[in-house]
């Protein structure tokens, strides 16, 4: 199923995390958007904390995955953008200044600004995944695009992320060798917060956090772009692994009990709560626990997360406060009192980030855990667009495309 006004494959998006494999793909819908043509979901296995430990393993899911996309988009799925997290995965924002060559900005004076901005040494082993564009000042003056004013003096800042190069290897091996080849990386902190922010929470300054299985990935945005990414190396896995080791049952129990009775906070009807029949390892008889009870071992692995992200957050120092709080997303914003808690601890308003309702979208994946797969989609777009790919300073901004639109048209004047 295609729209009639486009007849080209669709864009695919793979988010390969820790507890599930997803896919979308989707085909430009009316003037801008996107449209969802198929879907495709499955539980992952051979990742840990977000990052591939069993090449075969993963490999396996992620082309049954592939393959179902496949025969329900009734096309084959030659390329994929793939949502990465890991825990080497690193962020800076860096600004570089060039004089304005003709005195009035041109393009090539952005590119040479936007290119020393860039040109940060990496450490070993680190590889740069994204350069996002934060800004630009002229002559000491922040101007929100240069491109045809007087001026000496004209710096550019990007946001830089980068990763472990052999991660990212690992996983693109592991996709390509289930079929597509991989068209681009995105973060997935990154991706998240494209699907559930809206742009004045960028411009006031907003926080996301990703609570994933294997990884909690955050995302703050000041001024309208991003301004900080990282990785947290704990997740929902490591709470699943606390109640199993507090109950004394298998992983695979604690994490039935946590996802159907988990919570992050005792209930105020603690009381009135149907205790749950529990058999630990060895024991004769069942252990009669309340869920409330499970907040005390729950409670405090979440708010170790969340203090991460706190001084996390704290060292990144973003401009003026973060006066549209904090959006959460990943399978485990569904923990109830999860927001409370992060309202709590990292002293902001708090919502749970459900992502953009994209036409198409199945309804399971109108859920926070899905956030990073409809937004690496968004992504994925947003990248096909930018001239120069993947590889290029990504973040269009609507002067640049006002300017594509220009050469079009100047070419167009050309015999
Ligand atoms: N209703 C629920 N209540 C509590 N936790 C839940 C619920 N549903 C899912 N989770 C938890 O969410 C996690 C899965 O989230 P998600 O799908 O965002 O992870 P992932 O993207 O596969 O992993 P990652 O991005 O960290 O590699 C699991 O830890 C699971 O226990
Ligand atoms: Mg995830």
């Amino acid at each position: 199923m295609t729209t009639p006004e486009y007849d080209g494959a669709p864009l695919v998006a793979l988010d390969v995390g820790t507890a599930k494999v997803a896919a979308l793909a989707a085909v430009p819908h009316a003037a801008k958007g996107l449209r969802v043509v198929a879907a495709a979901l499955a539980s992952s296995r051979g990742m840990q904390k977000s990052a591939v430990v069993n090449m075969a393993a993963i490999s396996r899911v992620i082309r049954r995955v592939v393959e179902r996309t496949a025969r329900s988009a009734r096309q084959p799925i030659e390329r994929v953008y793939v949502t990465f997290a890991g825990s080497k995965v690193h962020s800076q924002n860096n600004r570089a200044a060039v004089g304005v060559s003709r005195g009035v900005v041109d393009e090539d004076d952005i590119r040479r600004a936007e290119d020393s901005a860039r040109a940060v040494t990496v450490p070993h082993n680190q590889e740069v995944v994204h350069v996002i564009r934060r800004g630009f000042w002229l002559d000491d003056k922040e101007v929100p695009w240069p491109l045809g004013m007087y001026g000496y003096r004209l710096e550019a800042e990007v946001h830089i992320v980068t990763a472990e190069r052999t991660a990212l290897l690992n996983l693109r091996r592991a996709v390509e060798e289930a079929g597509p080849e991989v068209s681009g990386f995105v973060l997935g902190g990154l991706a998240a917060g494209e699907a559930v922010l809206s742009q004045s929470e960028r411009d006031m300054g907003v926080l996301v956090v990703d609570l994933g299985a294997g990884t909690t990935q955050i995302a703050v945005y000041a001024r309208g772009e991003v301004w900080h990414t990282a990785v947290i190396p704990l997740g929902g896995n490591h709470i699943s692994r606390d109640l199993a080791f507090g109950l004394n049952v298998p992983v695979e129990v604690a994490e039935q009990i946590k996802v159907e009775y988990g919570r992050a906070l005792p209930s105020r009807q603690a009381q009135e709560e149907a205790p749950l029949n529990i058999r630990p390892f060895g024991a004769e008889e069942d252990l009669e626990v309340r869920p409330s009870d499970l907040a005390l071992i729950i409670g405090p692995r979440v708010e170790e997360i969340l203090s991460r992200v706190a001084d996390e957050v704290a060292a990144a120092r973003p401009p003026g406060v973060l006066a549209a709080g904090v959006v959460l997303t990943g399978g485990n914003a569904h923990l109830p009192g999860v927001r409370a808690l992060a309202s709590r601890v990292l002293g902001l308003p708090a919502r749970v980030g459900q992502p953009e309702a994209l036409p198409g979208l199945p309804e399971r994946m109108r859920d926070p855990a899905f956030a990073a797969t409809v937004g690496a989609l968004k992504l994925a777009q947003l990248y096909e667009q930018a001239v120069g790919g993947p590889e290029a300073v990504w973040q269009v901004p609507p002067p640049r495309r006002w300017s594509q639109r220009l050469r079009a048209f100047l070419r167009g004047l050309l015999p």
